[in-house]
């Protein structure tokens, strides 16, 4: 008689999650595992989820960090920003999605996004909301910014919290910025793009979102950094890893996608098959393309 494998998930009415892939095998992302694919130069690959069934299934296809970012203001609650997130919004999808991951003995890296005005108050606000969101599960924050960040960033990462900083295009100071638009261009912009970069690996920062920046400042800074592994978006290919906005990558946005994505349901026949090639595409180099995807 065959007995089922402990491991196998349960089938429930709503929504069976996946089956981690390849189960037994994989260990669980951590920090020395990320710094030991980026000397091995195995490019890090993250996406957003932002509940249980898509981090599960985002996992399943192997994608090693899940970010949940608060971009789900804009893609789940249909906010015009995310400068409208709370604290508790991001506190509910954190548990979720960890929930999801915890379901299917997930092995991926979860990243949560510290809010607007969650931290920029002083270094005891942010440790407060950091705090909220490792005991959601998360196992690093990520905040935005440079400059003023960095006391904040040598904080929470001396308070033993795992920091993802984010520079170039910050979406929670889009009116500052006027826009989404390209950042770190011109000579004078680069220089202080790296400084502030340098500045947070000081601090303690062992991520570094870098989004919509030219792909030769952007890979001039990953060279620079060496304990702190650049995530680009619209970064070009040149940084230690890449992150998408899920909805963006599986081609359900509504309006125009914005030029450094591709849409890797085309072609395939499931979202994990998407998300697959997604990861393959990041492994082996062929995405981002630089003359389509970048600056
Ligand atoms: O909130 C988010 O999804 C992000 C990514 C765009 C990097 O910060």
């Amino acid at each position: 008689m065959s007995t089922p494998q402990a491991s196998a998930p349960m089938a429930t009415p709503y929504g069976t999650l996946p089956a981690a892939s390849p189960l037994p095998q994989r260990k669980p992302v951590s920090l020395p595992r990320l710094m030991e694919m980026r000397e091995r130069g195995e490019k890090i690959t993250m996406l957003t989820a932002y509940d249980a069934t898509f981090a599960a299934v985002a996992d399943a296809a192997g994608v090693e960090c899940i970010l949940v970012g608060d971009s789900l203001g804009m893609v789940c609650q249909g906010l015009s920003s995310t400068v409208g997130v709370t604290l508790e919004t991001m506190r509910y999808h954190t548990e979720s999605v960890v929930r999801g991951l915890q379901r299917i003995q997930a092995t991926a890296w979860v990243i949560s996004d510290l809010p607007f005005g969650s931290y920029h108050e002083s270094k005891e606000q942010a440790l407060r909301s950091a705090a909220e969101l490792m005991r959601a599960g998360a196992h690093m924050i990520k905040l935005e910014g440079g400059g003023w960040t960095a006391p904040t960033v040598q904080f929470l990462v001396e308070r033993g919290i795992p920091v993802c900083a984010h520079l170039g295009l910050t979406p929670q100071t889009v009116h500052a910025l006027g826009g989404y638009r390209v950042q770190g261009r011109g000579d004078s912009a680069a220089l202080t793009l790296r400084r502030h970069a340098l500045e947070l690996q000081d601090a303690g920062a062992n991520m570094l979102v870098l989004e919509m920046v030219p792909a030769t400042v952007a890979s001039e800074i990953t060279t620079e950094l060496k304990t702190c592994h650049t995530i680009g978006i619209g970064a070009g290919k040149g940084t230690a890893g890449q992150v998408l906005v899920m909805h963006d990558m599986l081609g359900i946005n509504l309006g125009k996608n914005p030029k450094f994505v591709r849409n890797f349901m085309d072609g395939a026949s499931s979202v994990r098959e998407a998300m697959a090639a997604y990861v393959s595409a990041v492994k082996n180099g062929s995405f981002p393309d630089d003359q389509l995807h970048a600056w």
